[in-house]
């Protein structure tokens, strides 16, 4: 059975901590499905660490829908989520409906993420969810304002700390059944998740979150920019090498295939 938006409310309430992970296509996700990942982002940083852009703001609409079907395709029990990228829902409230509900209609994917919290985005946030559409905000550093903000850590003065906190609550009252909360300080971070009844997924935001998201490249060892706060796992990109750099010399050699 999938895990559902009450689901992550509940667990919230029980102290269970959300373990979240990006996928990008059908592979990585059947892996971390079966590896137990309650919440799978098919973010729109796979436009940097999927499709070697230098932000997230070039992917568009249908390059995430495309993405999307091949990670529900992987994706048995996990909630998942996509990511509406940047200029598919800040236009108007019918750009994001349009846009969400496309992304639930021709993917399969459960709940969408959009980012940032001021008054326009909020609005937004409860038509989608009055229309029915699950949504997931997303709040301190928000990659699609780049050219504003930076990758710079958000709400350090206690006036952006005050701000960004009115922004979740804001979020949390138009419906949003859950928030990221992105490079912003441990404290504010804890806050805002003692103050909320939704639970917060934190992303370089201390451990006082109801859940952790990576983004699954870094985890991996796999991103080519890695952010600070990052923890790598493993390192893939190491052990691909490894792998490559044998088949290479076997096929050199002539010991594979076998005779
Ligand atoms: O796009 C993404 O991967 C995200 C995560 C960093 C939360 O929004």
């Amino acid at each position: 059975m999938s895990v559902t938006t009450h689901q992550l409310a509940q667990w919230k309430q029980q102290g269970r901590a959300i373990v979240a992970l990006t996928a990008w296509d059908y592979a990585l996700a059947h892996v971390l499905d079966e590896a137990g990942v309650d919440l799978i982002l098919v973010g729109d940083s796979l436009a940097m660490v999927a499709l070697g852009y230098d932000t997230t703001l070039p992917i568009t609409l249908d390059e995430i829908l495309h993405h999307a079907k091949a990670v529900r395709r992987g994706v048995k029990r996990a909630l998942l989520v996509a990511d509406l990228p940047f200029m598919s829902y800040q236009e108007s409230v019918q750009q994001a409906l349009h846009s969400a509900g496309r992304a639930l209609k021709e993917t399969g994917v459960q709940a969408v993420k959009l980012e940032g919290g001021n008054p326009a985005i909020v609005a937004t946030v409860a038509q989608l969810v009055q229309a029915g559409i699950p949504v997931v905000g997303h709040v301190g550093l928000t990659p699609q304002a780049v050219h504003r903000l930076g990758y710079r850590q958000q709400g350090k003065s206690p006036e952006t700390a005050e701000h960004i906190l009115a922004e979740a609550i804001a979020l949390e009252n138009a419906g949003a059944f859950a928030i990221v909360l992105e490079h912003i300080p441990t404290d504010l971070a804890h806050q805002i998740t003692q103050k909320l009844t939704i639970p917060t997924i934190g992303i370089g935001a201390g451990p006082h979150c109801d859940g952790q998201v990576l983004v699954t490249a870094d985890l991996l060892g796999l991103s080519v920019h890695q952010p600070p706060f990052a923890k790598s796992y493993i390192n893939l990109r190491e052990t691909i090498t490894q792998a490559v750099q044998a088949y290479g010399a076997e096929v050199r050699e002539g010991t594979f295939p076998p005779g």
